[in-house]
C-alpha cells in the first residue's frame, strides 16, 4: 500500500530515502531543483554524475530514464537523477514525463527506498504547463507497481501545491 503525501517546501530539506532530481541528460547539474541539490548535498554527488556519464552514460542519460547516486551531505540516502522532457505544443510528450515517475519508483524499489520525494518534473526550466504535470504525476504514480510506501511531492510554491492537491482530489 502506497501513500502519497503532498507538502509545499524545498525538496533539498526532506528527511526521506531518496530524493528524486529533476535533472538534464548532462547529469552535470542546472538551475531549479538541480541546482539546489547539489548546492546543497556538496561536490559528492557530482563527482558520481561524472562517473556515471564515464561509464555507463557516454551521451547523456536519455529524458525518460532515471538513476541513482548517494546523496553527499542531504539528509536523503539516494539522489534518483530523472531527465523530463522539455514542454512542446506541438508535439505530446506525456509518455516521456510518467516515465520518468515509473522508472524513478523503479530505481527507487532496486535500491529499496521505501519513502521518495519527488519534485514537479518539468514543470520550471522545461515549461511544462502546471496542471498538466500534475494530473501526468499523481496518476503515474497511483497507477505505479512499487514497494515504496509513501511518495511525497514537495511543491516549491503554492500554486503549484494547491494544483496537486487539485488532481489529487
Ligand atoms: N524544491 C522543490 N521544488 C523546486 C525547488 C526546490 N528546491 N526548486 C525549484 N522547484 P526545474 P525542470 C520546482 O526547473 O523544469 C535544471 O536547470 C520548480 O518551481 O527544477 O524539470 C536542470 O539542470 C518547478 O515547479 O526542473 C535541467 O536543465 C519544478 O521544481 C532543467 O532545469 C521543476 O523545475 C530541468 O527543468
Amino acid at each position: 500500500m502506497t501513500t502519497i503525501r503532498l507538502v509545499q517546501g524545498d525538496i533539498t530539506r526532506e528527511s526521506v530515502d531518496a530524493i528524486v532530481n529533476a535533472a538534464n541528460s548532462s547529469l552535470l547539474g542546472g538551475g531549479g531543483v538541480d541546482g539546489a541539490i547539489h548546492r546543497r548535498g556538496g561536490p559528492a554527488i557530482l563527482a558520481e554524475c561524472r562517473e556515471l556519464r564515464a561509464s555507463r552514460y557516454g551521451k547523456g542519460l536519455p529524458t525518460g530514464q532515471a538513476v541513482a547516486t548517494t546523496a553527499g551531505e542531504l539528509d536523503a540516502r539516494w539522489v534518483i537523477h530523472t531527465v523530463g522532457p522539455v514542454w512542446a505544443a506541438t508535439e505530446d510528450r506525456s509518455e516521456q514525463l510518467a516515465s520518468c515517475y515509473r522508472e524513478s519508483l523503479r530505481v527507487a524499489d532496486e535500491l529499496g527506498a521505501r519513502t521518495v520525494a519527488f519534485p514537479a518534473v518539468s514543470t520550471g526550466v522545461y515549461g511544462w504547463p502546471m496542471d498538466d504535470g500534475a494530473r501526468i504525476a499523481v496518476a503515474t504514480v497511483r497507477a505505479a507497481k512499487t514497494s515504496v510506501e509513501e511518495i511525497r511531492f514537495v511543491l516549491f510554491d503554492k500554486a503549484a501545491y494547491e494544483e496537486f492537491a487539485r488532481q489529487a482530489g
